[in-house]
C-alpha cells in the first residue's frame, strides 16, 4: 500500500475506538474506518484522532501499522483510556451498544493536529494539499472536540465530507446544525435523512419512494439552507441516492451481496469509495455506484474493514482496468 508520489489525501477527523464485546475487542469508529479503507485503495489520509497508553491504544496503533497510515495525526494522552463503546449481547442475539463518555478521542487538541496538517503543504514530494475533510458528530460531543474541528476547518479549505452518524444521546441538535453549515458533501442514512427534515424542512415525507418530488423538495430546502454542494443517502439494501445542488438526482443500487454476513461499517466503507472516487476524478455515477458495490462487498465479510489487506486488491484492479 505504497502511496504514489504526488497523490492526492484526505483529512480524516474523529473518533478511533474499539467495539469492546468483552472476551473480543474489535477495532472502529466510523471515521477510522473510513481512514483505513482509503489506506487500502492506496490513500492513506491524515487521521487525527487521540488514543491512550493502553491495551486498546496499542490495538489501534497496530491498525496504523497494518494499513501503512501515518502517525503523523494521531495524538497519544497519557493515562487517558482509548475510545470505547461496551456491546452487550441482548437475549435475543442482538447487541446493546453503550458509548461510554469521556474517552480519548474527546480530547483532540489542536496544536499538534496543526503541526501535523502544516506538515501535508510541505514542499517536495509528499501528498500536498489534501482533496477532503472527513467528520462526523460523536468527536463534537465535548466543547474541546468541537474546538479542535473548528480549527481544523479553519486551517484547511479542502471540501467537508459530513457523515451524521447520529447516536443516540450523543451530539446535540445544536452541534448537528453547526456541523451542517460547515459541510460541503453531507452524507446520512434513511433515519438520519428522516430527523434532517424533521428538524429543518417545512415538509416531512416518508422515504419509500425517493424520487418523490415531496423528497426532492425537502433535500432542495436542507441543501439551500445548509449551502450544501450535495446530500447523498445511504439507503442499506435498497442502495444510494445523490441530490446534486442542481435538482438532478443519481440514484445507485441496489448493492450485490452474494453472502451477507453484516452491515458493519457499510456507510463508512460507501463514503471511503465516495472519496477516493471524487479525489481520482470519477464521474459521479460511477462513483456512486462503486461506492455502492464496494459497501455490498463489505457486507460480505465480517466487520467494518477486511482481515487482509489482499482484499482491496481486485476492486483496485477492476476501477483502474476500466478507464
Ligand atoms: N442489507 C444490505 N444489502 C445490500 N447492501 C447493503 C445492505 N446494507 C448496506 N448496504 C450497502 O451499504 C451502504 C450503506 O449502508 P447504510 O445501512 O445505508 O448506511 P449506514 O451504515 O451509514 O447506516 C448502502 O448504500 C449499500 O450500498
Ligand atoms: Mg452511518
Amino acid at each position: 500500500m505504497e502511496q504514489a508520489r504526488g497523490a492526492a489525501t484526505a483529512v480524516v477527523f474523529g473518533e478511533a475506538l474499539v467495539d469492546d464485546f468483552g472476551d473480543l475487542q474489535v477495532v472502529g469508529g466510523a471515521p477510522f474506518n473510513v481512514a483505513r479503507n482509503l489506506a487500502g485503495f492506496g490513500m492513506p489520509p491524515l487521521m487525527v484522532t487521540r488514543i491512550g497508553d493502553d491495551a486498546n491504544g496499542a490495538r489501534m496503533r497496530s491498525e496504523f501499522q497494518r494499513f501503512g497510515m501515518s502517525e503523523a495525526g494521531l495524538q497519544v494522552g497519557a493515562g487517558e483510556p482509548t475510545g470505547r463503546v461496551q456491546v452487550e449481547r441482548t437475549g435475543d442475539g442482538s447487541h446493546r451498544f453503550h458509548i461510554l463518555p469521556d474517552q480519548a478521542y474527546d480530547r483532540v487538541q489542536p496544536a499538534p493536529m496543526l503541526g501535523a496538517l502544516a506538515g501535508l503543504a510541505e514542499p517536495g514530494p509528499g501528498p500536498g494539499a489534501p482533496s477532503a475533510v472527513y467528520f462526523g458528530t460523536l468527536a463534537q460531543r465535548t466543547a474541546e472536540g468541537r474546538a479542535a474541528l473548528r480549527a481544523l476547518l479553519q486551517a484547511c479549505k479542502a471540501p467537508r465530507y459530513l457523515d451524521l452518524n447520529l447516536r443516540d444521546g450523543q451530539a446535540s441538535e445544536a452541534t448537528v446544525f453547526d456541523s451542517l453549515c460547515h459541510a460541503d458533501t453531507l452524507k446520512v442514512n434513511e433515519e438520519e435523512l428522516v430527523q434532517l427534515f424533521d428538524w429543518y424542512a417545512h415538509i416531512s415525507p416518508g422515504t419509500a419512494d425517493m424520487d418523490s418530488l415531496d423528497v426532492r423538495l425537502a433535500c432542495a430546502e436542507l441543501i439551500t439552507k445548509f449551502s450544501l454542494a450535495c446530500i447523498i443517502v445511504t439507503l442499506g439494501p435498497r442502495g444510494a441516492v445523490h441530490y446534486g445542488a442542481d435538482g438532478e438526482v443519481t440514484a445507485s443500487g441496489p448493492a450485490d451481496v452474494p453472502r451477507m454476513v453484516d452491515t458493519v461499517g457499510a456507510g463508512d466503507a460507501f463514503s471511503a469509495v465516495y472519496l477516493y472516487g471524487s479525489a481520482q476524478g470519477w464521474p459521479l455515477a460511477l462513483t456512486m455506484a462503486r461506492a455502492n458495490a464496494f459497501a455490498g462487498g463489505i457486507c460480505g465479510i465480517a466487520g467494518a474493514v477486511p482481515q487482509d489487506t489482499a482484499f482491496y486488491q481486485p476492486w483496485l484492479a477492476r476501477w483502474h482496468s476500466a478507464a
